[in-house]
């Protein structure tokens, strides 16, 4: 059976969109694939210090005349005595009725995390790993296709994830997994598998690794970056060390994706949507690995395969 055929049954779901790090402000972009339940996005950024207002959309189109439908405005406002947040939907250049949330625990000067997690009715906001709202639909969530970024705030990282590509229902945030994780490969590594890693780099990071194990409890691949010396390797059972070349994609505190694909005689891999080579591994051994094991200094969103 080719290579191809073994991926059909990838979903399309697997193809994610690459982070975006430091965009200037106002920012707009295409969300590939549009928005759906279980869909996420996720906002790294800094409040600045004389903030007045910022402004998250997702709106229906990006043209500018005439001003595209926005399903979700998310709206925090800091020149109240209060900093608070509205919600609004705007439908043939009218705002709708608005939402106001109070209480957010988004402060002038202070960095924050802000998920937007896509359920079928509603979506749900999370800041600083706290629920704080959610807000029903008043358009179709199938109609958006595009995130808006303006207003005063400095964004770090924004991230397009799914909660989970093969579980329906799992509409949860995200849990997060602690390192050292690992996860059962019952029936070892077939062409067309894919494992997929997404997480969260720690702030004073020293290193991270991806090892396959097999029964024996030999590591016949690891996957290694060093954060000291900014590269990346594959290491060998036997300790052999062959360094990846390209640049080094990890960075503190910013989101990151690895990509392993089996394909027939070794592992292909991509970092955030960038192909970077492969590594050789003939069929037999990857058959034979049982046990995916991560660690090091990150947090893990996603780990599946
Ligand atoms: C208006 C404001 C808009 C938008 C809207 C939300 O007063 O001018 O930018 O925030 O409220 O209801």
């Amino acid at each position: 059976m080719s290579i191809d055929e073994h991926l059909d049954p990838i979903p399309d779901s697997f193809i994610l969109q690459p982070p975006v790090f430091h965009p200037v402000i106002p920012y707009g972009t295409t969300i590939f694939g549009g928005l759906y339940a279980g869909k996420m996005v996720m906002l790294q950024g800094v409040v600045p210090l004389r903030a007045q207002r910022f402004q998250v959309d997702f709106q229906c189109g990006c043209c500018l005349h005439p001003r595209p439908d926005i399903a979700f405005h998310f709206n925090p406002r800091f020149y109240t005595v209060k900093p608070h947040v509205i919600c609004n939907t705007l439908q043939s250049g009218l705002w709708q009725k608005e939402v106001r949330w109070p209480g957010i625990a988004l402060q002038r000067g202070a960095s924050f995390l802000i998920l937007f997690l896509f359920d079928n009715e509603e979506v749900k906001v999370s800041v600083n790993g706290q629920h704080f709202l959610h807000y029903r639909y008043r358009l179709p969530l199938s109609r958006v296709d595009t995130l808006a970024i303006s207003g005063d705030i400095l964004v770090k990282a924004v991230g397009f994830l799914n909660v989970n590509p093969f579980v329906e229902g799992s509409r949860e945030y995200p849990v997060g997994y602690e390192v050292p994780c690992s996860r059962a490969l019952p029936r070892g590594l077939w062409p067309g598998q894919v494992i997929v890693v997404r997480g969260l780099v720690l702030k004073e990071p020293k290193d991270f690794t991806l090892s396959l194990r097999d029964g024996a409890t030999h590591v016949p691949v690891t996957l290694r970056a060093s954060f000291t010396d900014r590269t990346l390797a594959w290491v060998s059972s036997w300790g052999r060390k062959k360094l990846i070349s390209a640049p080094f994609l990890f960075h503190p505190q910013r989101f990151f994706e690895v990509l392993l694909l089996c394909q027939e005689g070794g592992l292909k891999l991509a970092l955030n949507g960038q192909g970077l080579g492969a590594t050789s591994l003939d069929q037999k051994a990857l058959e034979q690995l049982r046990e995916l094991r991560i660690s090091g200094s990150v947090h893990l969103y996603c780990v599946h395969y």
